[in-house]
């Protein structure tokens, strides 16, 4: 754009910011506060020694769920979550909102977002964020739910907020932004799932992916929209969408990246059936690799849909590229309609670690962001360890700690690390080289019925050369395991009692342990 334009335009947006962040100032600000208080008392109360988590992200108090506008503003990592102030269960969501410098030692802010308007009075569902001219400008999705008699109708639109400061945000006198989702006879996509908008800039123009049902086939799918302003959008195309409901009957939390010289379409699907072992929860996370068709609003997958995770919690996962063009990934790491325990303690939910996102071979994979090892501070190294049954390393245990084994199976029949263990509970990794197996047990991860969660979950890893590689992240309720370097990762909420700390190594035939290294981890709150 030429300079006398460029100006012109950030003029406008900055006074539009202005004009339209006062409104309704007045009541959101009240709404806000109420929700800070709330949060704040029933923080006091927490007793966070048992299952709150050491480095991982959650909220001070009652619920969380899905990230929101991941974003970099001001010199900082802005993360914002959906979040309830009021109760420990997913009701009236707000954003809550943490910053950090690093991606790793996070600080909590001011809940930004409240249900403040006719259009989000039910709730300020899921988003996403993008800077322009030194505004950060949120896109969420306004939840209305109206009963009419015995029937009871949702409306979903697409909303915008802003702000100078990356802490007051004002919502926009253009809402909603986006009314509804294409509803017309041919086009026919569900006006109560229709949301989690996803923007990016491209050429000039501002581009949105939604989320949504395609009523008449019940499939999930994802439709992109254009804007030149942010504020007026046009609907351009049916990105991708799901066919014979395979793909589920809704796309949550799309979001798109241009990754080296792929592109990349991330969706959070509602509805996938389990395929043996596969998909056994509830609802899933994954990718496409592609290349989006800017003039049709087509994206044209390469290959199948792949998982990001396989274990039992994680989901809608946002991800951010940092100034240095790493892209980081950080995701919800529970499940809808599962038992989340910490719930009886006043807090429900948390994050995962950073990851950082690739694509090797066609195929995305995730590893530990590098920047997490500025938490580690006491370790124990070792190398050339020989395995033939049971065996503990007296410096390796905890509650909190990483853990990297690479492991030489060319003599054993399998190799297995009993996590957070005692002499009655233990969360079970195995790896079975016949079937080129890893599992993840949880039956055992408590005795405490309470804080039981039962299951299993597995996922095919052939390995090169006999050689397993586990890089494991063990916080106060929750595990994370990448093996060889993110081909496979699984995550999962565990409750240990406080003292099972035990980290026991297990072999049938002979396992040699080239590298064993353990590190404790530091609070991200120092
Ligand atoms: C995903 C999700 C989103 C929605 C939000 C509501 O977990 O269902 O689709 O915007 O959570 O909290």
């Amino acid at each position: 754009m030429n300079p006398f334009w460029s100006l012109l335009l950030a003029v406008f947006l900055v006074f539009s910011v202005q004009n339209t962040s006062f409104s309704d100032a007045a009541s959101h600000k009240q709404l806000l506060q109420k929700a800070q208080q709330s949060v704040d008392a029933a923080s006091i109360k927490i007793d966070k020694a048992h299952f709150y988590p050491q480095y991982h992200l959650a909220a001070p108090a009652n619920w969380m769920n899905d990230p929101n506008g991941f974003s970099y503003f001001n010199g900082q990592y802005h993360l914002f979550y959906q979040h309830n102030p009021f109760a420990p269960k997913h009701e009236k969501m707000h954003w809550g909102h943490y910053v950090s410098p690093d991606l790793v030692h996070w600080k909590e802010m001011p809940i930004a977002l409240a249900p403040s308007e006719a259009y989000d009075k039910d709730g300020v569902f899921s988003g996403s964020a993008i800077v322009e001219d030194n505004i950060l400008y949120l896109f969420y999705t306004g939840h209305v739910v109206n009963k009419k008699d015995d029937k009871t109708e949702i409306h979903q639109t697409q909303n915008l907020a802003m702000s100078k400061d990356g802490i007051n945000f004002g919502k926009s006198a253009n809402n909603p932004v986006i009314n509804m989702a294409p509803h017309y006879s041919v086009l026919n996509f569900s006006l109560k799932d229709f949301r989690d908008p996803f923007i990016w800039k491209q050429s000039d123009r501002y581009y949105a992916l939604v989320g949504s049902q395609y009523e008449k086939t019940k499939d999930g799918a994802v439709l992109l929209f254009k804007s030149k302003d942010l504020r007026n959008w046009v609907f351009i195309n049916i990105t991708a969408i799901g066919s014979n409901g395979e793909m589920g009957y809704m796309w949550e939390c799309p979001s798109f990246w241009h990754i080296g010289s792929d592109d990349v379409l991330i969706i959070s699907p509602q509805g996938i059936k389990p395929h043996g072992k596969m998909f056994l929860n509830k609802y899933q996370s994954g990718w496409f690799v592609g290349k989006l068709d800017y003039d049709t609003g087509k994206f044209k997958q390469k290959g199948p849909f792949g998982l990001f995770d396989y274990g039992f919690d994680f989901y809608a996962p946002q991800v951010i590229k940092t100034p240095d063009g790493k892209h980081v990934l950080i995701a919800w790491l529970d499940m809808w309609d599962t038992k989340i325990p910490e719930t009886a303690e006043g807090w429900a939910g948390m994050m995962s670690i950073p990851r950082e996102l690739k694509i090797l071979n066609g195929k995305v994979v995730t590893a530990p962001y590098s920047g997490l090892k500025a938490l580690r501070y006491d370790s124990a190294n070792y190398k050339d360890q020989k395995l033939n049954g049971t065996r503990e390393f007296s410096r390796i245990n905890g509650n909190a700690y990483e853990l990297i084994v690479t492991a030489d199976l060319t003599n054993a029949k399998s190799f297995a690390i009993k996590l957070r263990a005692s002499s009655s509970q233990e969360t079970v990794l195995s790896y079975d080289k016949e079937s080129k197996i890893l599992k993840l047990n949880r039956d055992k991860s408590s005795s405490v019925p309470e804080h039981m969660l039962t299951g299993e979950r597995e996922a095919s890893l052939p390995l090169a050369d006999n050689l397993l590689k586990l890089h494991i992240f063990v916080d106060k309720s929750s595990v994370e395991v990448f093996a060889n370097d993110g081909q496979v990762v699984m995550s999962s909420r565990i409750y240990p009692d406080k003292n099972s700390n035990d980290v026991k190594f297990v072999s049938d035939g002979e396992v040699k342990i080239k590298s064993l290294d353990f590190y404790k981890l530091k609070s991200i709150n120092n």
